[in-house]
């Protein structure tokens, strides 16, 4: 087998799964859903599933990751004595592998569309009309050129390896991100309307907080923006060093992410309302709140442009930010397949790179041309379906297939009290029968809707 590579520290290893968690994610739909979903109240309720559940499933990929030190469809493989376990490992592994992929193609395409309108800022404050008109419509060909940009930087990224490429990039981006995140906090709060924003954010009216629809609409959310599910977190677990303390790592990474989310809401909302003054409609038919691209690509770019020339900085600054936290996301989704295939065929990382990149490429083609017939179908198939069924698979794993013992040994390396610590009286009862039940729960509720 070719040398696996590492990360070289905690914080490049840091860098790296926040940067996976954090994505259009975070940004585009964790503000508006607290903004509908009862403020405060709701910020609460997600930081409590995000820890009681979505963390436990995040340290069984981390931990099946660093005990197996190999891609998802290995790990799985290997897992049990019996060809029943050994079958199942392997078949969910290949789909996981394939549900990344799948899950890549649809973001590198949206991913694309943030990089035309950074553009578009510089067209606009060039003036160029034509190009500021093509830039900002939805049209075929801007769709492909820049979803082939932007996979062009994601694949440069991950060809270059773990540490020099995912790690390297992650570390610089990373900080930028949020430097460009505290900026516009800062800036968006002066703006008139701003308070109203902020007071609908996060003033918490708990009288919402005990509706069961919102709990699972926030459990499938903490799921997505983790990243859980696909083995995102378990190949970049398994490129953790051996010294490291596992469930403290884990326990940070989601923190950050539920950190990063909620500054988002800090941008979004006050700007929302700070467009509404300028007497842009910032609610659906339905009452409900704008969010996802009429939020992103319509509200917001309105708002930039009444704002005079500060606007083209501000587009420029909010349009870069969403391409960093999609490339630092994207490379995460990229890294499955690669690392399966690094691992199974002998061939260099560079060049299955490339392959791999270029298969993905063309379904986003497929995906861009056909889009009216497939995008939604697509990502409801693979993150509303398939990832917590995944996810399922991936705990059932952990708490029933896997070696307890090894397990325990695996976390103690980094942590040597582990074995009487909290996290090891609560975790191996949640993998086993907490988490797969209450996924199945989001799932039951995704299938009835
Ligand atoms: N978590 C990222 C976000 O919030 C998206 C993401 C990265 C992801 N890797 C993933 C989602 C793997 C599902 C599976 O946007």
């Amino acid at each position: 087998m070719q040398n696996r590579g590492q990360f070289s520290s905690r914080f490049g290893f840091l860098m790296a799964a926040t940067g996976s968690a954090v994505g259009l994610g975070n940004i585009w739909s964790f503000p508006t859903n607290t903004a509908s979903n009862g403020g405060g109240a709701f910020v609460l309720a997600y930081f409590i599933l995000a820890f009681s559940l979505a963390y436990p499933a995040l340290m069984a990929e981390l931990i099946i990751g660093r005990h197996t030190r190999s891609n998802i469809v290995a790990a799985l493989s290997g897992a049990g004595q019996r060809s029943l376990a050994r079958n199942v490992g392997k078949f969910t592994g290949l789909y996981g592998v394939l549900i990344a992929s799948v899950i890549l193609s649809f973001y590198a395409l949206v991913a694309g569309w943030m990089m035309a309108h950074l553009l578009a800022a510089v067209a606009a404050a060039a003036q160029y009309e034509r190009a500021l008109d093509w830039l900002t419509s939805f049209g075929t060909a801007r769709n492909v050129i820049f979803c082939s940009l932007f996979s062009l930087l994601t694949i440069f990224v991950v060809a270059h390896g773990i540490e020099r490429g995912i790690e390297r990039w992650s570390r610089r981006l990373m900080p930028a991100l949020i430097t460009l995140m505290l900026a516009l906090i800062a800036y968006v709060l002066t703006l008139p309307g701003a308070t109203t924003g902020l007071q609908l954010y996060l003033l918490p009216d708990f009288s919402q907080i005990s509706n069961p629809q919102l709990l699972i609409s926030a459990l499938g959310q903490a799921f997505f923006s983790l990243s859980l599910g696909v083995g995102t977190m378990m190949v970049y677990g398994s490129y953790i060093r051996a010294e490291e303390n596992l469930p403290a790592t884990g326990a940070l990474v989601t923190l950050i992410d539920t950190a990063i989310a909620f500054l988002a809401g800090l941008i979004i909302l006050p700007a929302l309302f700070a467009a509404q003054r300028k007497g842009l409609q910032i609610y659906n038919t339905d009452g409900s709140l704008i969010s996802g691209p009429g939020l992103i690509f319509e509200t917001l770019p309105m708002l930039f442009a009444a704002m005079g020339v500060i606007g083209y900085l501000v587009s420029f600054a909010f349009f870069t930010l969403m391409t960093i936290a999609a490339l630092t996301s994207s490379i995460s989704m990229l890294e499955v397949p690669v690392a399966y295939a690094t691992e199974r065929f002998e061939l260099s990382r560079r060049r299955l790179t490339w392959i791999v990149g270029a298969l993905i490429f063309t379904c986003s083609t497929v995906l861009a041309v056909n889009f009216d017939a497939l995008f939604d179908l697509v990502v409801d198939v693979t993150t509303k379906y398939s990832q917590p069924l995944l996810g399922i698979v991936i705990c059932v794993f952990a708490g029933w297939v896997f070696n307890r013992n090894r397990l325990l040994a695996e976390i103690q390396r980094g942590y040597p009290n582990a074995e009487h610590s909290l996290f090891w009286k609560l975790w191996p009862p949640y993998v086993r029968y907490f988490c797969p039940l209450l996924i199945i729960a989001v799932f039951a509720q995704a299938v009835i809707h």
